[in-house]
């Protein structure tokens, strides 16, 4: 299977897909796909995948139609969002329904949208998880595929968004393991 990933930001989860690829060869990592410059491109640079980066200023029926483009030129099989901030289109959904996950920082239903991390945080929730779901029109609404989640113990709020990142990053290279043989 080809397998695309979609990063807007930092790409740590991006990165650890892609080590866990090229040492387990479980799927090809072909393309990372941005929204804009960000630090994801540099780790896709040092890890030797291409990249595209799309122009967000353009509207999402046009932007999705270059990326398309662009994952047909690769044969993508299997999308991956990594921390990618737009929600996924039409054009998008209908070329590759049923093979676009995402993982948000919450145990959804809980916390869809910005910030999870930090509200679950501020709620005072004990357990403070993680979530892999199929993506559809809404945000952070699809069909769940895995979760995880720690115990947020007397942690502080930087503490615990790092313990949340290492669980995310082992929680979807194993889902994807699963999804992509
Ligand atoms: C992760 O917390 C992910 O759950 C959320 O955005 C963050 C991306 O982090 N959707 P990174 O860019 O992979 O480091």
């Amino acid at each position: 299977m080809r397998l695309a990933v979609f990063a807007s930001g930092n790409g740590s989860n991006f990165q650890a897909i892609a080590e866990a690829i090229q040492n387990e060869k479980f799927a090809e990592l072909v393309v990372l796909i941005t929204d804009k410059d960000c630090y994801a491109l540099k780790r896709a640079e040092s890890l030797g995948v291409d990249t595209f980066t799309f122009d967000r200023s353009k509207k999402r029926s046009e932007y999705e139609l270059d990326v398309l483009e662009v994952l047909n030129k690769y044969e993508v099989d299997f999308i991956a969002l990594a921390g990618y901030m737009n929600i996924v289109g039409k054009t998008l959904l209908n070329a590759y329904e049923g093979r676009i996950v995402n993982i948000h920082p919450s145990l959804l239903p809980k916390y869809r949208g910005l910030h999870a991390i930090e509200r679950a945080f501020e709620a005072g929730d004990v357990e403070i998880g993680i979530t892999i779901h199929y993506v559809d029109s809404g945000i952070d609404t699809g069909k769940i595929i895995a979760q995880d989640s720690i115990q947020r113990n007397n942690d502080s709020l930087e503490e615990v968004e790092n313990r949340i990142h290492e669980i995310e990053h082992k929680l979807y290279v194993k889902t994807l393991k699963g999804l992509l043989k």
